[in-house]
């Protein structure tokens, strides 16, 4: 990274960067993409969770990004991913305060994620920055409708 690359914007995770953002998250070991990804359900998310999920980009380069919405009372995180050069450089954490801050200002008290468990880099971020582990908790899915989507 030189002194030009290091002065990082984080923003609104537009629609119109839906493909820079798929990308990077096909890119990123520890993200888990499925048909829920497409980019009409994901312009659906952003409708339905307006300045929540953020981008971090260096000039028109995309380095970063996080979806994060709520359903009234919980907050939840999803495929936060940093492009690997721009790692360990805040971009992250930055990229959580943002989403953590636009929950905050709804009037959400408690944000949740899920991680892969064998996801360890992953865990040692979201540990790094003050995050635990529910230990009274898993997580149970079903399929609503037909396909291999769960
Ligand atoms: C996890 C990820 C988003 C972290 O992004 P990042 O920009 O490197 O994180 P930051 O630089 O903001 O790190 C914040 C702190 O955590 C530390 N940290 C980051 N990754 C770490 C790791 N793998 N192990 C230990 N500490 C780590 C940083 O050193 C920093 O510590 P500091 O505040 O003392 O300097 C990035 O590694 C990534 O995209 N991973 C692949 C995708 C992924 O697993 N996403 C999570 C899915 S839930």
């Amino acid at each position: 990274m030189n002194d030009q690359t290091r002065i990082i914007s984080i923003s609104p995770f537009s629609i119109a960067m839906y493909d820079a953002v798929y990308d990077l998250w096909q890119r990123c070991e520890g993200v888990g993409l499925s048909g829920s990804d497409s980019l009409q359900n994901i312009a659906a998310y952003l409708d339905r969770n307006p300045s929540m999920s953020f981008v971090a980009t260096t000039g028109e380069h995309l380095v970063g990004a996080i979806l994060c919405g709520h359903d009234g009372r919980r907050g939840y995180i999803h495929h936060l991913a940093v492009e690997e050069n721009y790692r360990c450089c805040g971009i992250g954490r930055r990229l959580v305060e943002r989403a953590l801050s636009a929950l905050r200002a709804e009037g959400i008290q408690k944000c949740h994620l899920f991680i892969f468990h064998k996801n360890e880099p992953g865990i040692r971020f979201w540990q790094k920055i003050g995050w635990t582990f529910r230990q009274d908790i898993r997580v149970m899915s079903t399929q609503i409708v037909e396909g291999n989507d769960l």
